[in-house]
């Protein structure tokens, strides 16, 4: 019997025979402004699948550890089961968003070395930014823990900078979330697709990523679709 664990914004977590395994389901969700904003989104589900597991295929192959184990059909994967951290991992390459309106900096001031943040991730208190100290204060992670979880993050924009690249896209920011497996391996977990990035076509810096939805610049699917087929060229997929 398959049981409905966890539903979030975008992905429904179910059990599955294997306690250390979980079923993954991508809905056609996209929510934005912390949930104020809330639509069906037909197809998302589907091409959002289909992004992060060629992205987690990559990764893998590329020496980082993951949760991902396989995708399963249209809009479902499976997992190994982790204890997340709740932490948001966020990195960024270039001024955009959140660090634009708070900093008064404008989009598209390209940084010297990455700028990297962290948010306590909990809905209740709205994600507030933590820092190293306060995340040890609260016991959130170990300074072990959070060293490899810098030290993977800069490995991961490493690699996807240079993948988006060849497939004709800025990587300008992204928010990672990494866990613990039961034998303790820290892990990359959640996805990675244009929900969770901000994706700028490099010839002329177009948005392909969730903010065509968030400032309702036009549909979702087709730009997502686009970023999948980008990529799948890439990766002779
Ligand atoms: O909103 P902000 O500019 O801080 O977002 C930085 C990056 O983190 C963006 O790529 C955004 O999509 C991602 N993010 C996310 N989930 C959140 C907050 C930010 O995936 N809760």
């Amino acid at each position: 019997m398959s049981e409905l664990l966890y539903e979030g914004k975008a992905k429904q977590m179910w059990s599955t025979e294997d306690e250390n395994v979980l079923r993954v389901v991508y809905m056609d969700q996209a929510t934005a402004l912390n949930g104020k904003k809330k639509d069906v989104i037909k197809g998302k589900g589907h091409v959002n699948n289909q992004i992060s597991s060629l992205i987690f295929e990559y990764l893998i192959k590329n020496d980082i550890p993951t949760h991902f184990i396989k995708k399963i059909s249209e809009n479902e994967e499976l997992v190994k089961k982790v204890k997340i951290f709740p932490l948001e991992i966020v990195t960024r390459n270039v001024a955009a968003g959140h660090f634009s309106t708070r900093y008064g900096v404008e989009e598209g001031k390209k940084f010297n070395k990455p700028v990297e943040e962290m948010y306590f991730k909990s809905d209740e208190l709205d994600d507030p930014f933590i820092n190293e100290s306060q995340a040890l204060a609260l016991e959130i992670a170990t300074k072990e823990d959070l060293n490899r979880i810098w030290d993977l993050s800069r490995k991961v924009n490493a690699l996807l900078t240079d993948l988006f690249k060849q497939a004709g896209m800025k990587l300008v920011d992204f928010k990672l979330e990494f866990g613990t497996l039961e034998d303790g391996t820290l892990v990359l977990a959640d996805e990675f697709s244009p929900d969770n990035c901000r994706l700028w076509d490099l010839e002329d810096n177009r948005h392909l990523d969730k903010d065509v939805y968030r400032r309702d610049i036009g549909d979702l699917t087709p730009v997502y679709e686009e970023v999948l087929n980008r990529l799948k060229k890439v990766l002779n997929k």
